[in-house]
């Protein structure tokens, strides 16, 4: 008897170790070298080609990867449309909605690839490759990412309203992470993301003119920084859907600035700000602000963990067709 018990642990430990094994196993480097060989190049220029054509793009497509994943995991249940009443995706839902870009990017290269390799790959292998060489043409750094994906067949509207918003606390904003897999640093790391790109002035208005009902801005933002945001973002309603840089030096380019604008007092978001106050993230910031390839590099691994989230693999959710509708 004595004996027995002593062994289940270790049989139970055989198994998870097994079985998680056998899931992270599913996602495979190799994973359409001989079913899609072509699949990177065409994933690359479709994603070059964009920006190209429109530089905030790189911008958009790491969002909507971001914003895929942390919902139902990265499954491209974002880019499914509502169907009248029978189908409601998360396009609509409070982050997305008049927010969200770059979706006809992917269904453009899903239909290229769907020409090359019918019913082979995955929207949301198409979406992460895609977030990860826009981050590549903005002047980041390249991470190899594991494939073998599938589709998720429901959307979930409700989830994705529960995005992380700049509006909540940062305690807030791990604990979503956490509930990911991801950690503070990873906070800290992925939300270095917001060195390119634009935030429309609703989403950091309440910091310019009576921050926490004071009547007086942010006490943490630079005056002259705050100033330029003032004219951009004027205090009546019709302002806000004007767009400000995330990164007011170096928008369109991927390098550390996002951190060397916290330490300066010039990050847009509370919840960028925030970072370089609080004492858990703090150091890390000024790290990333000291050595840009560590930045880099770290993105990477991050961007690696957050692609992990909650896939679907094996005989699970499918490979769509037009990424738009479940088949
Ligand atoms: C930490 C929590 C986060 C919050 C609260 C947050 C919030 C926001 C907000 C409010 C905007 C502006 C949206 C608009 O005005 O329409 C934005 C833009 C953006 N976010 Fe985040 N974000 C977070 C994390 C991330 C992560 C993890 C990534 C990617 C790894 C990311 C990438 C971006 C990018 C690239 C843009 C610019 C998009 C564009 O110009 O189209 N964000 N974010």
């Amino acid at each position: 008897m004595e004996h027995k018990s002593c062994k289940l642990p270790f049989v139970r430990l055989f198994y998870i170790l097994f079985l998680s094994h056998l899931v992270f196993c599913q996602l495979d480097y190799k994973y359409y070298d001989s079913t899609c060989p072509n699949l990177t190049r065409i994933v690359r220029y479709g994603v070059w080609s964009a920006i190209a054509n429109d530089s905030r793009m790189a911008a958009s497509l790491l969002r909507l990867h971001f914003h895929d994943c942390f919902v139902n995991g990265c499954d491209a249940s974002i880019l499914l449309d509502d169907i009248g009443s029978t189908f409601v995706g998360e396009k609509n839902a409070l982050g997305n909605r008049n927010s969200a870009r770059g979706y006809e990017v992917i269904d453009n290269i899903k239909a290229n690839v769907e020409k090359a390799c019918p019913s082979t790959v995955s929207c949301s292998d198409i979406l992460t490759l895609a977030a990860r060489d826009a981050v590549y043409f903005a002047g980041g750094s390249y991470w190899t990412v594991p494939l073998g994906r599938r589709d998720g067949r429901t959307a979930n509207k409700t989830a994705a309203n529960e995005l992380p918003s700049p509006f909540e606390s940062l305690d807030t904003i791990i604990a979503k992470f956490n509930s990911k897999g991801l950690d503070i640093k990873d906070v800290v790391v992925l939300s270095g993301a917001h060195t390119i790109g634009f935030a429309q002035c609703f989403t950091f208005k309440s910091r310019l003119f009576n921050f926490g009902g004071s009547g007086k801005p942010d006490p943490e933002l630079d005056a002259s920084f705050l100033k330029g945001l003032q004219s951009v973002c004027p205090d009546q309603v019709d302002s806000d859907t004007n767009l400000v840089p995330l990164d007011s030096v170096t928008s369109t380019k991927f390098d550390n600035s996002y951190y060397k604008n916290i330490v300066n007092s010039s990050g847009i978001l509370q919840s960028d700000q925030v970072l370089g106050t609080d004492n858990r993230t703090a150091s890390m910031v000024l790290n990333y602000n000291k050595y840009p390839f560590l930045f880099l590099k770290d993105f990477g691994a991050s961007m690696v963990k957050m692609g992990n989230i909650g896939v679907l693999t094996g005989q699970d959710g499918e490979i769509r067709k037009n990424c738009k509708v479940v088949n």
